[in-house]
């Protein structure tokens, strides 16, 4: 099979590594991919935002499969184009991406299906807006409905706070047309966990779960980025609170999008809160997760090439899933200054030295390649993987390789993993 992946980070370059030990592959194409990427496929200059050029580059190179990894391609509607062209993708439509593209959307299907008991509002005024959160007091959380970068949610302790949300959401327009409408919702407490799962509109199969660290600095402190870290599985997350989340949630979520007319093939991710009443979807985004990907696939041991396939045509019934037993951690190595401001071009060193032990897997992000010396061209520059036959054996793994890699102003977080590893995640 001709492969053709869109998107250029560390996800994609797990994604990329998995499809390349498909028996099934022929050729893997990625755009834009990264220089970890050119490793393992042909690396074809176009953005994954550039949805004509993609969609011109798919049709004209004997195209099987186009696995679209970012969800702003999915919510624009690449996948709808291809498979009007009649192509095989994974991804889902725009119609169904709503799930990540719209947080008034999710929040309608979840009450309409009787799937949540938080109390929440969609609002498209911001008098009306400040007016309910007065009535209602603090703490709220204000969301501007559409595709804000993942910067559109305010957790707000106070009145003011939520009614300044509102403006920069709905007057000031810090986030576009993102901001047209609001949703404003109950603060609900508890242990966060994400729950993944491959569907193809019907069948719904969960992955392993995972968990990953978002705030920049240890002990989980500091500004929010895309993830530092991550592992799998998670002691809080165990197999009956896995189906829990996955058959009252997730499945009738599924089954609620077919009914509409908008059938979900993809992944699909949950993010829940396990509240005292039970867990309650806070989002749902409509692809893998980075750096969730970084050790979910590396623990699948069905070729994943297969499970795309089926999932894209519809027969993920004809799939069972077999995950590895060991622990896989990943620690993000990012560039100093970020989630700020940061420079790129430093050179990268140790890269094959981290990788000598073979359950050590280094995935690029934010990396260039010049004349065979790796450079850093992004935030997050890499994510490393060590696997084990626990938490800590891969994490120490992961630890060790990072040691042996070394660019100017290199960061991670020294703790990833704390929880799990101190049994403080144990329920
Ligand atoms: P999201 O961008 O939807 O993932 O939201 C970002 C973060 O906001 C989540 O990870 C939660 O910590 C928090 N959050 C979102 N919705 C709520 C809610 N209803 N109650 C409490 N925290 C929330
Ligand atoms: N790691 C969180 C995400 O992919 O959205």
């Amino acid at each position: 099979m001709n492969v053709f992946l869109v998107g250029g980070g560390g996800r994609e370059h797990t994604l990329a590594d998995a499809i390349s030990r498909s028996p099934f592959l022929t050729s893997l194409y990625c755009a834009p991919g990264n220089a970890g990427i050119a490793q393992v496929a042909e690396c074809v200059d176009i953005g994954a935002e550039d949805l004509d050029d993609l969609h011109i580059f798919a049709a004209e190179n004997d195209i099987d499969l186009t696995v679209i990894g970012p969800e702003r391609p999915l919510i624009r509607g690449l996948a709808d184009r291809l498979r009007a062209d009649g192509m095989l993708v994974y991804g889902p439509s725009a119609a169904a991406a709503r799930l990540e593209g719209s947080k008034a959307f999710t929040n309608e299907i979840l009450e309409n299906c009787n799937l949540t008991s938080k109390s929440f509002v969609v609002l498209d005024d911001p008098d009306e807006a400040k007016s309910y959160i007065r009535e209602h007091g603090a703490p709220i959380v204000v969301k501007a409905d559409g595709d804000a970068f993942g910067k559109g949610v305010k957790v707000c302790s106070s009145v003011g706070e939520a009614e300044d949300a509102v403006d920069a959401i709905m007057v000031r327009r810090d986030f576009g047309a993102a901001g047209d409408r609001v949703v404003i919702e109950e603060c609900l407490f508890g242990e966060e966990c994400t729950i993944k799962v491959f569907t193809d509109g019907t069948t719904v199969l969960p992955m392993v779960p995972s968990q990953d660290h978002k705030r920049i600095g240890e002990g989980d402190t500091g500004p929010n980025t895309g993830g530092m870290g991550c592992y799998s599985p998670v002691p809080a997350v165990d197999d009956a609170l896995q189906e829990r989340i996955v058959n009252t949630i997730v499945a009738p979520t599924v089954e609620a999008m077919a009914e509409e007319g908008s059938a979900y093939s993809g992944t699909l991710y949950a993010g829940c809160i396990l509240t005292d009443d039970g867990p309650e979807l806070i989002e749902y985004n409509c692809r893998f997760g980075d750096p969730e990907t970084q050790v979910v696939i590396p623990r699948l041991e069905t070729d994943l090439l297969e499970v795309l396939v089926a999932t894209a045509q519809g027969n993920l019934d004809s799939i069972e899933l077999s995950w590895s037993d060991r622990a896989a951690a990943c620690v993000v190595v990012a560039s100093e200054g970020y989630p700020g401001s940061y420079e790129k071009g430093k050179k990268i060193t140790g890269l094959d030295e981290a990788e000598a032990d073979e359950l050590v897997k280094v995935y690029h992000a934010g990396t260039a390649v010049e004349d065979g010396q790796y450079y850093t061209a992004g935030g997050r520059v890499l994510g490393v993987t060590g696997l084990g036959s626990d938490y800590d054996d891969a994490f120490d793994r992961a630890y060790a390789a990072i040691e042996k890699i070394h660019f100017e102003g290199m960061y991670c977080r020294a703790d990833i993993g704390w929880r799990a590893r101190s049994g403080f995640d144990d329920r």
